[in-house]
């Protein structure tokens, strides 16, 4: 069946939403795919709030917040690889963003004066981040998905994205699986945004959901876009012991601290200023040093202490990571310290697009954590990526609303082929009857890319870990998935998965490998330095004949000039 709409959507969190509402506003037929009802799209799970210089809050002596304030914060924080006239733009958007949110419903946490409430987060020289206790993505996320019911945009839920079409260089669609009956939709349009989210599945320790596998990033690689700055992978600090389900930068904004073994305060010896609330690559860092110098508990975790907070604020800031404590470490915070290790959280990497999203494939878009534009460049600041959705899913709408008038419809031939490929390779994939295992080679992929591309890498570890990669790659083709029906053969998903996994696993590897400096979430042990005169630059890999290649494009700068990076 093909399926015709202006514009498609894929994914449904908030980039996905808010982009559908601004096409549905502008008067176009936009649709969303998404491969889970959207209210389970990973930004349901996001905690900790969304980054504005309302200046409800004031700073250190009375200072009033400013949008330059919130773009030095970024720059700072991403050790200024971010591009700077991106970051002006998500910084001037932010507080229109939040009240524009709190008009379509979002309940936002309030101060005592009736404004909307700001907490501390790391990295952030004011109390900038609004937030709806610790459910913040979960509260916009409803918000977003009641108006797109109200609006009758239509989703088409459990679709999981198979291939883009590309016809004479131009991107006409996408073919998805209908995950329920196992059959291929083809879709037309007149143009594509990838809302798809990132990619943290490739490691074994991520808080991201199971569905965040990163397919729009490796389609949009195979369909011939490049990936920016993949080698920059986010280690969140708080992470449950366990589970790494996240525990929010929240609870430490709101004056929780972390203790090593010796009950002692450590991030005092690495940022003295900040300490809990430096940026996250440096406490991470700092965590993985305490364990691997002997001050962490058996199984490399430490504690995250908010009993002085007391019971009242954390019942009313902090419910949420409460009831996860409770439920999944069997420890109540109001009483007892929360074991938590650092653990993979954000794709600061992805789609490279220019600032109104556009993609270097015409018809092509990409906005959210799959794409990189790069608001975050080595390291994104906490309650920056919730901003990003809303901001960009707008902003990225609204440029696709612009060029798609001069668009017209093209013949369906293109589509038709790429759902009989795709038909044809998922028969062929149910067709094998023995051969590998696909979980094992899952398995083995999140353990070597953790290894290899964790917070600390070094040359010779991550040479062996792509070689790993490359192997596990060859294996694909000689898996079976035991399972040979069409209908619901989550296997089947899975398998599709992997195979871009390990795509982008490539990618992370050798943009990281090629990366001689060490930079915000990227820290080489051999070259332990920040490196301007080299490595100024963004990653670009592109994907020809199977083989990847790897250049490099400047940042822009402009607004602030470069400094050594200190908390
Ligand atoms: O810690 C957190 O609540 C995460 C926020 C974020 O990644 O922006």
């Amino acid at each position: 069946m093909i399926h015709h709409h202006d514009v498609i959507i894929i994914g449904g969190g908030l980039t996905g939403l808010r982009a559908a509402l601004q096409i549905k506003d502008a008067g176009l037929d936009g649709a969303v795919i998404s491969k889970v009802h959207p209210l389970r799209s990973h930004s349901v799970a996001a905690q900790g709030g969304m980054n504005a210089s309302l200046g409800n809050v004031e700073g250190e002596g009375g200072v009033k917040d400013s949008w330059k304030n919130h773009a030095y914060d970024t720059v700072k924080g991403s050790d200024y690889l971010a591009d700077q006239d991106a970051v002006e733009l998500m910084c001037r958007e932010a507080p229109r963003t939040v009240i524009e949110l709190e008009h379509m419903g979002t309940v936002w946490s309030r101060l005592e004066n009736g404004k909307i409430a700001q907490r501390p987060f790391g990295g952030a020289g004011f109390p900038r981040t609004c937030y709806a206790a610790d459910r913040t993505g979960h509260n916009a996320l409803h918000t977003l998905y009641e108006n797109m019911v109200g609006r009758e945009i239509p989703v088409y839920e459990e679709f999981y994205l198979t291939s883009l079409v590309i016809d004479e260089g131009r991107c006409v669609g996408c073919t998805a699986l209908d995950i329920m009956t196992g059959e291929v939709h083809g879709f037309q349009a007149r143009a594509v945004l990838l809302a798809t989210g990132g990619f943290g599945r490739i490691y074994d320790r991520s808080t991201n959901a199971l569905i965040n596998t990163g397919e729009g990033a490796s389609l949009a690689l195979e369909a011939g876009a490049q990936l920016k700055d993949m080698e920059f992978v986010q280690f969140h600090p708080t992470t449950l012991y366990g589970t790494n389900i996240l525990i929010t930068e929240g609870a430490r904004g709101e004056g929780g601290i972390l203790l090593n073994k010796d009950e002692k305060r450590f991030m005092e010896g690495y940022a003295p200023r900040t300490r809990d609330l430096a940026a996250r690559d440096v406490i991470s860092r700092a965590m993985e040093q305490e364990i691997a110098e002997g001050r962490a508990y058996p199984g490399g975790y430490l504690y995250l202490d908010l009993r002085h907070l007391g019971p009242d604020k954390i019942r009313e800031r902090l419910p949420g990571i409460r009831q996860i404590a409770m439920d999944f470490a069997g420890v109540d915070p109001i009483e007892e310290k929360i074991p938590v290790q650092p653990g993979q959280h954000y794709s600061m990497g992805g789609v490279d697009v220019g600032m109104g999203g556009a993609t270097s494939i015409p018809g092509l878009y990409a906005a959210g954590e799959c794409a990189c534009i790069s608001v975050h460049g080595a390291n994104r600041l906490g309650g920056n990526s919730l901003l990003e959705t809303v901001v960009f899913g707008r902003l990225v709408a609204d440029k696709i609303i612009e060029d798609v008038s001069s668009i017209n419809f093209t013949e369906e031939g293109p589509i038709k082929t790429a759902m009989i490929n795709m038909d044809i390779k998922i028969g062929d994939i149910l067709g094998r009857e023995e051969g590998e295992n696909l979980f094992q080679i899952r398995e083995a992929m999140t353990r070597t890319m953790s290894q290899g591309f964790g917070i600390l890498r070094e040359k010779q570890e991550m040479q062996e870990s792509l070689q790993e990669i490359k192997k596990l790659q060859k294996q694909l083709p000689r898996v079976s998935l035991q399972n040979s029906k069409r209908e619901l053969n989550q296997a089947l998903v899975r398998f599709l998965e992997l195979e871009g996994m390990l795509l982008l696993s490539e990618a992370v590897a050798r943009s990281a490998i090629a990366r001689e400096e060490s930079r915000g979430s990227h820290f080489r042990t051999d070259y332990p330095g920040r490196d301007d005169v080299k490595f100024l630059k963004h990653t670009l890999i592109d994907l020809k004949d199977d083989e990847m290649r790897v250049s490099y494009k400047p940042v822009k700068l402009g607004m602030f000039e470069l400094e050594e990076r200190v908390y």
